[in-house]
């Protein structure tokens, strides 16, 4: 039976092993903000070329894409993000802490309070503070009024102080695709309906941050743009959470950990007609069901903001180029024949896509894989440490060692893995007892362990012990990489 995981069990994991460490820790750390160490950049890498093996390289209607992080400023003009991407805030009047209306509890009369995890749409009025709790200093209903903090970071572009300009870090990488829209169509052959996608970093001023590498101010998304005929929108979106939900379960992720949960219409994002989110079960916050993934029906709201912005230039260079000043030009009469319209050649019309999209972090997925593989069990009086992961996604995918360091084992073993490690990415290890050699490989989640040992002298073959089970079975060397390729799933 899998032990229940604390958080603190794998965030000391986590440091010990090499996988994330604190940012800037010799300095005392940067709040926030994580660095992958050697096994944790593995991981990540391969929960990203899992998910692009899904998205893209599997898929006939997909193409890739790698955007700039920072962009012209209009474009979070148009994209609606420079006015309405803001959390609800209020600042407790006796410690000063601004914390996220949304996020406060109630004090002990008061029952308890679901988190959402999402962004509160600015203007939600209707919040009664008087028994929320502060969470800084405990006091109770000493709040100011809610206001809205805008939560991308700027900041200026350029040298000379007579031409720097305000820019932003992107807060989500989609707005990326949405403005190569028409670049794409130009050079590719695609037709609707088909995707972009692209992974990369994005970054908000949480008012908020929590739980490790769950809620960061800089943070990875893998995000699949979807372009669609209007009316097909509701097909593809019931397409993509399926896919979606079933990309983690293949990747190794329990079933009763994983969930949907529909977003009411008053919790939808500014562009969103519909949004689901896919919830993991992970081991803290209120009721432990935390958004891992959302799946939203952005329509044609996109492509017709950036419409909009494509006219707006002239007015933003007039206000010397300060985005407050400037207001969005309205829409034409004739927007579906828009420069961002699409005309599809078999049916005779234009028109501009709806979009669905799934948007993953990257650093969410990877905290619930580990979460998920994390587990302890006695094993001849000692508790074992071991991460389950699928193949695909462990950092090592086989460790290869010399039973003991003399009679030629060495040797065998060392041209073992210098063969090996042409195809899985290995590790060799010649130091310490056999058995603790397995227990640090458990740990770090390697699948399988490959023993060089006096039989070898013998017959050529070695043990494969395999991490889960711990069952050993002997393998002639000359067939080994094909049995590791095929156990490893790769
Ligand atoms: N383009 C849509 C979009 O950005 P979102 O729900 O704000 O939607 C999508 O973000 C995903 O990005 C989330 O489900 C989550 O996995 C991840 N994410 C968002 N904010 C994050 C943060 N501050 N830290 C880590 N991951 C975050």
């Amino acid at each position: 039976m899998a032990k229940i995981t604390k958080l603190d069990d794998i965030v000391a994991l986590c440091k010990r092993r090499g996988f994330i460490f604190q940012s800037s820790e010799i300095y005392g750390g940067l709040a926030s903000c994580y660095d992958y160490g050697p096994l944790g950049v593995e991981l990540k890498n391969n929960v990203k070329r899992a998910w692009w093996k899904a998205v893209v390289q599997m898929r006939d209607d997909v193409v890739g894409l790698d955007c700039s992080i920072l962009m012209h400023p209009l474009v979070w003009k148009a994209s609606g993000h420079a006015d309405k991407f803001a959390d609800l805030v209020c600042e407790c009047r006796k410690c000063n802490t601004r914390s996220r209306v949304d996020h406060l509890k109630d004090g002990p009369d008061a029952g308890p309070v679901a988190e959402h995890t999402s962004h509160v749409s600015v203007g939600a009025g209707g919040w009664d503070l008087s028994k929320k709790v502060c969470p800084a200093c405990g006091a109770v209903g000493q709040f100011t009024e809610p206001m809205a903090f805008n939560l991308m970071f700027q900041t200026q572009m350029g040298a000379n102080v007579e031409d720097a300009m305000t820019v932003f870090l992107r807060p989500e990488t989609a707005q990326g695709i949405f403005v190569n829209f028409r670049n794409v169509l130009d050079t590719t052959r695609v037709k609707i309906p088909f995707g972009i996608a692209q992974i990369g970093k994005s970054f908000r001023n949480e008012v908020t941050t929590k739980a490790f590498i769950f809620r960061t101010r800089e943070f990875e998304q893998a995000e699949l743009e979807f372009f669609c005929e209007p009316g097909t929108d509701e097909q593809w979106f019931e397409h993509w959470r399926h896919e979606r939900f079933n990309w983690y379960l293949r990747l190794g992720i329990r079933k009763e950990n994983l969930r949907f949960r529909e977003h009411s219409k008053d919790e939808l994002a500014h562009y969103a007609k519909a949004c689901v989110d896919i919830e993991y079960r992970f081991p803290f916050g209120s009721g432990d069901w935390q958004e891992l993934e959302g799946i939203a029906n952005r329509t044609d709201y996109d492509l017709r903001q950036h419409q909009r912005g494509m006219k707006t230039i002239n007015a933003w260079i007039e206000s010397g180029k300060d985005l407050s000043k400037v207001t969005l030009a309205p829409e034409a009469e004739d927007y579906q024949s828009g420069p961002l319209s699409y005309f599809d050649d078999q049916k005779r019309c234009r028109y501009i896509p709806y979009v669905i999209e799934p948007s993953a972090g990257i650093d969410r997925s990877t905290l619930a894989f580990l979460v998920d593989a994390y587990d302890e069990e006695e094993v001849r009086g000692e508790t074992r440490n071991l991460l389950r992961f699928h193949p695909p996604l462990a950092p090592i995918k086989v460790a290869v060692f010399p039973l003991v360091n003399r009679e030629g084992m060495p040797d065998i073993a060392r041209n073992i893995y210098d063969d090996l490690k042409r195809y899985f990415n290995c590790f060799y290890d010649d130091k310490g007892a056999i058995g603790r050699r397995y227990r640090r490989q458990d740990e770090a989640g390697t699948p399988l362990c490959v023993t060089v040992d006096g039989q070898t002298l013998q017959d050529q073959t070695v043990t494969v012990r395999d991490r889960d089970s711990m069952e050993q079975v002997r393998v002639s060397t000359s067939q080994l990489k094909d049995y590791l390729r095929d156990r490893l799933e790769l």
